[in-house]
């Protein structure tokens, strides 16, 4: 058991932005968590969370307080855009209710199970097409298999030719705040994705097609249609969430899984271990490693007071490995009890592409198992992402795959 010591040092001291700890946070996490509650620390701003330089942030590493964070979207407001710069607003996941009551159901009748379960026949004939283009020998995984799946997915749903996926991914890396792309560059990107969004849209108003698309132009809250911002902020949220996410867990788990060939082995055999896999994956190796909140008055966390208006960095990563809540919570374990992670949020916010994640995953998972005897660590070590400041994940992952 991690005890408390000294209350938190300043934000200089505690740097959560650094490029090494982006890569592999797990050891700042495991440091840092027994210090304080709530930590004033320098974090990356990033990702959905927006653009630029560090920001200083109270960040909660501990499962209780992200739980307690989760729950209270009064006090920990989800509309931080006008704290921090983001491109463009995404809308839902910025929003608070009552309004984001309102979007939710609107969106949520895409995400339904049964929407979802008709989409599995095809996701799984698209994940075996690019095993099969894959092949065997040397691969990197990320290019080959865990980037286009999920994009293809995702562009399909919303209704967007799902060849374009490698220009839809360049977009998306723009909102991901990629570090190494010059802001020029990112702001021309966003502003194609935008444009490209208001035209579809447009042409859905013209033409509904039955693709989700359609659904969000004709779509009505109080009897007022979306505004074209508000439309494409979901457009673009749908593209950006359901893309580098999935992404990275298929990503995380067939590297947790390359060096386990044991593993590997008894999952071909027993495919009910596919499920445990996912979810432990989705622990250990959290995709969405934390979003930023704001908070709307002064809070008392666990005995540190967090004035208003602050910024309020949310680690699920760091929840997912709190040894309050898991036992031996670095090991990769498929007996742990069933999920108490929080790698979708919890409560208002929880994601809505949960399922369709967890079925993508499984295909994906069970596409691997089917096609490859094994699959092991490459000559080149794979290269962890430190350029997107949100997500955990690979940027290539070289592995040997052996039918
Ligand atoms: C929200 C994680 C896949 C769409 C969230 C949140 C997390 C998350 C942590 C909570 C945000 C918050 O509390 O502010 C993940 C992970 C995924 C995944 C780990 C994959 C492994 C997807 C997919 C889609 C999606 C496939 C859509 C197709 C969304 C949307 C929200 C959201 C729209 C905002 C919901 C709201 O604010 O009400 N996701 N997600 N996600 N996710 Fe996902």
């Amino acid at each position: 058991m991690e005890t408390e010591t000294a209350p938190s040092p300043s934000p200089e001291q505690i740097d959560l932005s650094a490029p090494s700890v982006i890569a592999d946070p797990y050891p700042a996490y495991r440091a840092l968590r027994g210090r304080s509650p709530v930590l004033y620390a320098r974090v990356p701003a990033g990702g959905a969370a927006g653009l630029g330089e560090p920001i200083r942030a109270y960040a909660l590493l501990r499962h209780a307080e992200v739980l307690a964070a989760l729950r209270d979207p009064q006090t920990f407001s989800s509309n931080v855009t006008d704290k921090i710069r983001v491109l463009p607003r995404i809308t839902l996941l910025h929003d608070d209710p009552p309004r984001h009551t309102h979007l939710r159901r609107l969106v949520s009748r895409s995400f339904t199970p049964r929407r979802i379960a008709e989409l599995e026949p095809w996701i799984g004939r698209l994940a075996a097409s690019l095993l099969e283009a894959t092949g065997d020998g040397p691969s990197d995984l990320m290019g080959a298999y865990a980037m286009p799946l999920p994009m293809m997915v995702i562009a399909t749903l919303l209704g967007i030719p799902a060849e374009r996926y490698v220009q839809f991914r360049s977009w998306s890396e723009s909102v991901m705040s990629y570090s190494g792309i010059p802001a020029e560059e990112r702001a021309s990107r966003g502003k194609a994705m935008v444009d490209f969004f208001a035209a579809e849209l447009e042409a859905r108003r013209r033409a509904p097609s039955g693709d989700l698309i359609s659904a969000l132009v004709e779509a009505e809250i109080d009897g007022a249609r979306l505004d074209t911002p508000e439309a494409v902020g979901f457009c673009v949220g749908l593209l950006v969430a359901g893309n580098d996410t999935t992404t990275n867990l298929i990503g995380n788990m067939a590297h947790l899984l390359s060096e386990r060939p044991e593993l590997y082995r008894r999952a071909q055999q027993d495919r009910s271990l596919v499920g445990p896999i996912i979810e432990e994956t989705l622990r250990h190796s959290s995709p969405v490693q934390r979003l930023l909140r704001v908070t709307t008055r002064p809070v008392d966390v666990s005995g540190v007071m967090i004035p208003a208006g602050h910024l309020v960095d949310v680690v699920f990563g760091a929840a997912n490995r709190d040894p309050a809540v898991f036992e031996e919570p670095d090991a990769f374990r498929l007996d742990r009890p069933p999920a108490e992670h929080l790698a979708f949020g919890q409560g208002t916010h929880f994601c809505i592409g949960a399922a369709l994640a967890r079925m993508e995953a499984r295909i994906a998972l069970n596409a691997l198992l089917d096609c490859y005897e094994s699959i092991t660590p490459g000559e080149a070590p794979p290269l962890r992402q430190t350029r997107a400041i949100m997500p955990l994940g690979f940027e290539s992952l070289p592995l040997v795959l052996r039918r």
